[in-house]
């Protein structure tokens, strides 16, 4: 009965100029480690969930990609969406497509593009969390020790007196500003929430049709339609109707059967070139550098990502991302990576 989602249609725009809209990072070998990202995650929940099981939801324009990268992965398998709406829509269209399949169905919901390199200790805490949601009506996550007031997760307070690995959830609290997450910090008893997702089907349904009833209306309509030859045309014409938003502003926020399972293995997010820069490995200077062929002289921290037909040379300049790809250079100061989205705004804008 175990399923899972994989969502695959981000844009990983702060890891641009490598990641663009028509080749974004999760198809892309971030890590230099001969798989892409997306081969990666498929690889590691295969080891809790049939293949057959394993639905890919991504934007239509990604669907050769997926296929050529996932040979494993049958058309069936694959939910080619119209129009970005963030992870909400996807989500609750993978989960009734799912429930219809299997009503008893229990699955993970993850993101393509994770660091997880301990996978013994993933399929663990992913089985403790299957058992646990089978058993009671419970939205679940994985929750990550904090280290630092980061802006850009979601952040999870559990229940001081849950001893158990298991923790039930207070309060669920989407992207706090900077003080908010500082004082989140300083209680001690906040998670960050990794984006990863267990529930049963029919306890996630349920969450949408109480916390986000007209998105849930709108493809309910739908169901009839799934895996026949009206899918596609039910889909083109509704999907682009939903509102954007993500999972966790639409139900994890408004539930209050939300559980944590705290997680045993080191996770990284490889959001931003900085998160890559943390797990490649690097020279004596503390610069990650991906081409052969290039001398780095009075120069550290920096992260370096060139094309091996270049000789790149580097002196004098630290902390720093350095990127050439095709027709884009991008000098960059390590410290400002969260504006590359915003400069990339203006680059398309200007050219
Ligand atoms: N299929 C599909 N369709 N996937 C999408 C879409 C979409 O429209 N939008 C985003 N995704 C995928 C992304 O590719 C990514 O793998 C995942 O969904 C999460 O989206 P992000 O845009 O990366 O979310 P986030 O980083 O702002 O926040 C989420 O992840 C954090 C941890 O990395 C939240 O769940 C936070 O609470 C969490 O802390
Ligand atoms: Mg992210």
């Amino acid at each position: 009965n175990y399923y899972a989602i994989l969502m695959a249609g981000g844009v990983g725009s702060r890891f641009w100029p490598v990641s663009t809209e028509d080749f974004p990072k999760q198809f892309h070998d971030m890590l230099g480690t001969g798989d892409t990202l997306i081969q990666k995650t498929f690889t590691r929940l295969t080891d809790l969930i049939p293949v057959e099981n394993i639905f890919i939801l991504t934007n239509e324009r990604y669907n050769d990609l997926v296929l050529q990268q996932l040979p494993q992965v049958k058309q069936r398998q694959v939910v080619l969406e119209p129009a970005m709406r963030n992870t909400a829509p996807c989500i609750l269209y993978a989960s009734l497509k799912i429930q219809k399949e299997n009503p008893d169905a229990v699955m993970i919901v993850a993101p393509s593009d994770h660091w997880i390199e301990d996978e013994k200790t993933f399929s663990k805490n992913v089985q403790q969390a299957f058992d646990f949601c089978s058993e009671n009506n419970a939205l679940m996550t994985l929750g990550i020790q904090p280290t630092f007031p980061n802006t850009g997760y979601g952040y999870i307070e559990y229940d001081k007196f849950s001893t158990k690995g298991i923790k039930s959830v207070k309060q669920f609290r989407e992207k706090p500003d900077y003080e908010m997450a500082k004082e989140f910090i300083n209680q001690g008893n906040f998670l960050w929430n990794a984006g990863i997702f267990m529930w049963s089907a029919t306890t996630v349904v349920n969450a949408f049709k109480s916390s986000q009833p007209r998105l849930y209306e709108l493809f309910e309509k739908g169901i009839s339609t799934y895996n026949t030859n009206f899918e596609n045309d039910f889909i083109k014409d509704n999907y682009p109707k939903a509102e954007n938003i993500s999972v966790d502003y639409a139900i994890m926020e408004k539930s209050t059967n939300v559980y944590v399972v705290a997680a045993e293995f080191d996770w990284n997010d490889l959001g931003t070139w900085g998160s890559l820069y943390d797990k490649l490995d690097k020279d004596e200077s503390k610069n990650a550098v991906v081409n052969s062929r290039t001398l780095v002289a009075d120069a550290s921290g920096n992260m370096i990502r060139t094309n091996d037909d270049k000789i790149v040379v580097i002196d004098g300049l630290s902390d720093y991302i350095i990127v050439d790809k095709d027709e884009v250079l991008l000098i960059f100061p390590k410290s400002k990576e969260q504006d590359i989205k915003k400069t990339l705004q203006s680059v398309k804008d200007k050219f």
